[in-house]
């Protein structure tokens, strides 16, 4: 709970929004111009500093397409955006996010380590400062056991998590997750939720999509509902999921004879007949705590082990509010690491041509 307490105290952090986006509109275009498709049709949310906020929507509603703006990748057909309290096309700006994408490629023949090391050479990093933050990151994601191994053989998961700490190498503000736990097990994904809430602890903001309901309830502040690129509802998770008509009261299982003068002062009370059910603890919390017991007294099983805490480079709260803009020491543009990226990889991203 003490945890939670922190986390709400961090999400109340004042100060302008990191992300602000009024009547965000995308068409995409086909080979002739034509407007094919309104992916994103006039929307407005703001992330403040510290939250974690959710774009929950089904497939094709614009989650992607919105966080694509976001980051920059793709230009808005209308409407406004500022990102860090400037234009998402901004070379500073770029510098202070990190991306998971949808899709984290990977060269399956590289290891950890290299790939790391890799994106690490990208942002300009020393060797020094590579080899430190590559080794917390990896403690943080639970990997430093399989730094060694080719990165092709993999789960999803342990995949998953060097998309996350390749994301986290730049120390960014800003970090942007697009379904950071689809295609991941149960425990990949509370591990998944463990490291973005410890983030957001750091005084990391986080921006997320996800189709995964579950996950958006139990670690987003607040979430825009996309349908159709529209948004379609938006608040605080705990405001929008509140009975206001309706309060429950909670006490340890006694025999119903004891309860009685209790029900009747309710009844009283309440001008109503009250409801007695039993608290279940939802299905993640069971299945966690079984695969933990089993856990108990057979071999752990192969993959990507709890992970630690967050790797301690990344910033401390007082740090992230760095309001000045500055980049940190040795960290090259992303749009600059965009272009080296291009140069090796060849070719832009399809999403770069859609003609906007
Ligand atoms: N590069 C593109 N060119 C044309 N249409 C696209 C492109 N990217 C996405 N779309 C379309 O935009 C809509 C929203 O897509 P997307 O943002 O990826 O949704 P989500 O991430 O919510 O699943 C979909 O109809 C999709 O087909
Ligand atoms: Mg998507």
């Amino acid at each position: 709970m003490a945890d939670e307490q922190e986390h709400e105290a961090a999400s109340r952090a004042d100060g302008p929004p990191l992300v602000e986006a009024w009547e965000l509109t995308k068409v995409f275009r086909d080979f002739w111009r034509r407007p094919q498709v309104r992916a994103v049709n006039g929307l407005t949310f703001t992330v403040s500093r510290g939250e974690i906020f959710g774009l929950l929507g089904p497939n094709g509603s614009g989650k992607s397409t919105t966080l694509k703006m976001v980051l920059g990748l793709l230009h808005p057909t209308r409407g406004r955006l500022r990102v860090l309290g400037a234009s998402p096309r901004e070379v500073r700006t770029k510098a202070r996010i990190g991306y998971l994408p949808e899709e984290s490629y990977l060269y399956p023949y590289l290891t950890p380590v290299e790939t790391l090391d890799f994106f690490g050479r990208l942002f300009d990093l020393t060797a020094r400062e590579r080899r430190r933050r590559i080794e917390e990151l990896l403690e943080m994601i639970g990997l430093a056991h399989a730094r060694r191994r080719p990165v092709g053989e993999f789960s999803k998961g342990m995949a998953r998590r060097v998309g996350l700490a390749q994301a986290l190498l730049n120390d960014p503000d800003l970090v942007i997750l697009d379904e950071p736990t689809s295609g991941l097990d149960p425990i990949g994904c509370r591990q998944m939720k463990d490291l973005i809430l410890t983030l957001a602890r750091r005084g990391k903001t986080v921006l997320l999509s996800s189709h995964l309901l579950a996950d958006v309830e139990d670690i987003c502040d607040r979430v825009a509902i996309l349908y159709n690129g529209r948004l379609r509802a938006s608040g605080a998770i705990e405001t929008l999921l509140e009975e206001r008509d309706r309060c429950s009261l909670t006490l340890p299982a006694v025999e119903e004879a004891r309860l009685r003068p209790v029900i009747e002062a309710a009844r009283a009370a309440a001008g109503a007949e009250p409801e007695i059910t039993r608290p279940r603890m939802g299905l993640e919390r069971f299945f966690l705590r079984v695969v933990e017991e089993a856990r108990r007294v057979e071999e752990p099983a192969a993959g990507a082990e709890a992970g630690r805490a967050v790797a301690d480079y990344l910033a401390s709260p007082a740090e992230a509010q760095r309001e000045d803009g500055t980049t940190p020491e040795g960290v090259a543009d992303r749009a600059e690491v965009d272009r080296r990226l291009e140069r090796l990889v060849g070719g832009g991203r399809p999403e770069d041509r859609d003609g906007s």
